[in-house]
Order: structure tokens, then sequence, then C-alpha cells
């Protein structure tokens, strides 16, 4: 094996260094040192010796580049299938992050049990039986799937080599170890040296790579940011580890839209696809209670249909308390400062709680009116029919603004049987008649009579 040669560089300024130390001695930042391969011998390990299946590519006009050979595999999961785009394109890498236990080795798990292509499951985390412990449960009769336990990426493609599998899957990137970085596994040095090694193979074999990345505490994924870069596309996983729905949302895509999400259900049985989350996420209840209102929201391209809950109670200590589950705590203060101010509600006196059901984080601004409609109710104790929603902003004025697609989630509420929808009065709708009733208000005002 020739030589491996590698150096030293620092990842904010790019000097090189002969060995590692704790400061760059020309930028002044601490901790950016990371080592790098710079030569290593030509032949890689996973090189087959037919070179025919080797792409080179050569200048070529745009309207000659043909895009009907870029057949996309078909997953078998639709949720899966419209983040990627409509399947996974040939030779693509792509990243799923997400907190731990979130259910990112299910989801993949899941897939590779289900496709009905040769796949190849590497894990670095778990054993070869405690793998199929879980396949057990999710699917017990897979033809295609292979598990194999390896960190060592030499190991990895000298295995891929002999059982040459369409689908490449790795549980986790941060678990890899390449021959060529002493560091350790999981270092900065080490996930870029292995991700472009990946890349290299998916992208000269054509065969797709899944990856697994863990993410850190502030919910980035772990390694260097240029692992992003690198990637075709990045996807995230996430939901409340104490319920039962996760949402599944591409944060890039070089082959499709960041605008479709997918959503799932965690179950005794893995994750379950749900095709229609809005029935889900308003909750059955026998009356109407205060305190409930629904909001027609929407989550990139989807319509969702949510339930936000308020309490609005005498507060017992000298400083009213304000939480809000799955809603910025800023906004709701913004909201509750906007209504105390325009609608003459001394909410200041008052504790005031909001949650949104099944632990769905909601940035929609449309949710506005439905959480201060909530909040009215909860306060004065009347509760809003259950058959209403509503969707639009709050201005600081106390003016109800008009939010993005609304035809949309008009749609979305008629075909879930609501009787009536609340929106501004500046939304722009088309003269199509519904079946729902639409009230337009411009204030708050308006909204309290
Ligand atoms: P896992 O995929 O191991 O998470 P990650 O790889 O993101 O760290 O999922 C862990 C959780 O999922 C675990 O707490 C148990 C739960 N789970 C189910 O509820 N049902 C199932 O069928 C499976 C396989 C897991
Ligand atoms: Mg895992």
């Amino acid at each position: 094996m020739a030589k491996i040669k590698t150096s030293f560089f620092c990842q904010n300024c790019g000097t090189q260094f002969a060995k590692w130390q704790g400061q760059c001695t020309s930028c002044k930042e601490w901790n950016t040192i990371v080592e790098e391969v710079i030569q290593k011998p030509e032949k890689t390990s996973w090189k087959t010796n037919d070179t025919k299946s080797l792409r080179i590519s050569k200048p070529l006009k745009v309207s000659e580049i043909d895009t009907s050979k870029e057949a996309r595999i078909d997953l078998r999961d639709s949720e899966f299938n419209r983040v990627l785009g409509g399947g996974m394109v040939k030779g693509s890498l792509i990243l799923l992050g997400g907190e731990p236990g979130i259910g990112k080795s299910t989801l993949l798990l899941q897939i590779a049990l289900r496709v009905k292509h040769k796949i190849l499951y590497v894990s670095g985390e778990e054993s070869q039986k405690q793998i199929k412990m879980r396949a057990e449960r999710i699917n017990p009769n897979s033809d295609n799937c292979y598990i194999l336990t390896e960190t060592k990426t030499q190991n990895i493609f000298k295995q891929i080599e002999n059982l040459q599998p369409e689908i490449i899957i790795i549980d986790s990137i941060q678990t890899l170890h390449s021959d060529y970085i002493e560091s350790s596994a999981g270092s900065i040095s080490q996930i870029k040296e292995c991700t472009s090694e990946l890349i290299k193979f998916a992208k000269e074999t054509a065969t797709p790579v899944l990856l697994i990345g863990h993410i850190t505490k502030d919910g980035n994924i772990a390694g260097p940011k240029i692992l992003e870069h690198m990637v075709d596309t990045v996807l995230q996983f996430e939901g409340d580890r104490n319920h039962v729905f996760r949402i599944l949302r591409a944060n890039k895509n070089r082959f499709g839209s960041t605008n479709e999400l997918g959503i799932y259900e965690m179950q005794g049985s893995g994750l379950r696809e749900v095709s229609n989350p809005s029935e889900i996420l308003i909750s059955e209840k026998d009356g109407e209670l205060s305190g409930n209102a629904v909001a027609a929201t929407l989550e990139g391209l989807r319509p969702l249909m949510i339930e936000v809950q308020a309490l609005v109670s005498t507060a017992v200590y000298g400083t009213p308390q304000r939480s809000a589950t799955g809603f910025n705590a800023k906004r709701l203060n913004m909201l509750l400062a906007i209504l105390e101010k325009r609608a003459g509600f001394r909410l200041g006196a008052k504790d005031v709680f909001l949650n949104i059901t099944g632990g769905i984080t909601v940035d929609d601004p449309a949710i506005d009116l439905a959480i201060i409609a909530a909040i009215l109710s909860s306060n004065e104790d009347v509760p809003i029919q259950s058959d209403y929603c509503f969707a639009a902003e709050i201005g600081l004025s106390g003016e109800i603004r008009p939010v993005q697609r609304i035809e949309q989630r008009i749609l979305e509420a008629e075909k879930l049987g609501f009787k009536a929808i609340f929106v501004s009065k500046y939304s722009k709708l088309p003269e199509s008649s519904y079946q729902l009733g639409i009230h337009k208000i411009s204030k708050i005002e308006d909204l309290v009579e």
C-alpha cells in the first residue's frame, strides 16, 4: 500500500500545520485544527477491475442531457418517497438527522425490509441480533435485506464489492472509521473523510446511500457543517419523544422541493405512514369545551388542521405564569399584549397555558387567530363551536392579516367537515363558492363579537 499523507488544517482560515494544536496561530481560533488526508493511494479498495461501470463525464449541452435515465427507486413508503421528491435518485447521498431515540434506525430498517431491491444495512451501533429482533417486529419476512455490523469503511467497501447491493444504509456516519485518518470515530476529520469516500463510491457506481447522522444538543447534525454541503439531500426526523407523531422534512434537496413533509405514527410494530394527519390531530371529545380552537395551518405544502388548547386562570402567585407547548413563548406574550391593548382584556393577573395537540411545533403565523380565540374562549368560559376553524395572522395593532394559500386551507377544512372558517377580510379568495361559511374579519374586536 502506498504511503498515506495527512496534514492538519485550520477549518477557519485554512492554515496548514505539521501537528495538531489547540489554537490556530494564524487566526487565533480554538479547536479548529483537524487532520485531513492530502495524498492517498490511487486504488481505493471498493473499485472493481472493470472500468466500464464507471461513469466518465464530459460536457453536454443542456438540451442533450437525458433525464429519462434519472429513474427513481421506489422505496415503497409513500411519505418518504414524497419528501425525497418522488423516490430515491440513483447515486444520491441522503443524510437523515434526528435526536436519539426518535426512530431513525427504525425508519430506515423498515424501508430496508420493504423495498424490492437488494439492500445492505450497515450498523455500527447495534449487533446483528439486536437488529434482527427489531426487524421481527416490523416485517419478519424479507428476502432482500442484508445486515452487516462493521465500522471500518475499507471493510464495508469490501463487503459491498462481494454482495453488490443496490441500496446502502449506514447507521450512523459518526460510527464510521477510515484507515486513512488516525483520529477516533466521530471526529470532524473522520466524518469528512468517510463521507467523501462514500460520495465517491455513490457517484461512481450510481448506488444510492442513506446515512444516519446524530444531532448535537442545539439541533444541528453533529460533525462539520460541510457534511450537509457534501450530501445531496438532508432530511430531518423530528417530533416529541413522548408523543407518537414524527415528522420527516427535507432541509435540503437537490432532487426535489423542500416543502414536502412526511408524517408517521410510532407504533409497536414500527412507523405507520399517516396519510390524513388532520383527522388525528383533532382530539375526540364529548360536547364542546371552552379553550379549544382549531387552526387551519400549513406545514410546508401540506394543510394541517391543528387543535389549540388554552387555559386561562387567576394567577395564584404574584407573577402570572405563561407557558406554551409547541408554540413560541415570545409570540404568545406578544399576542397577549395585543389582546390586552386592543380588546381590553386584563390578562396581567391571569396565568395562561397554551398547548398544541399532537406534540407538534407550529411556526405558521396562521395559527395566531386560533390562539387568540382559544384564550378568549377560556377566559370567558364560552366554548367555540367545534366545527369552526381559524386561519389568520395577527398584526401588532390588532389587525387580522391574510395568510398565504388560503384556498388550500379552506379546502382542507371543507374536506374535514368544518362548517365555518374565520379568515382576514383582506384575504384574496377566488370567486368559487364553498360549502362552508367564510367569515371575514378585520379586527380583534370583530372576533370578540
Ligand atoms: P430508534 O430507531 O432506535 O431511534 P434512533 O435510531 O433515532 O436513535 O427508535 C427508538 C424508539 O422507537 C424506541 O424508544 C422504541 C421505539 N419503537 C417503537 O415504539 N416501536 C417499534 O416497533 C420500534 C422498532 C421502536
Ligand atoms: Mg439508532
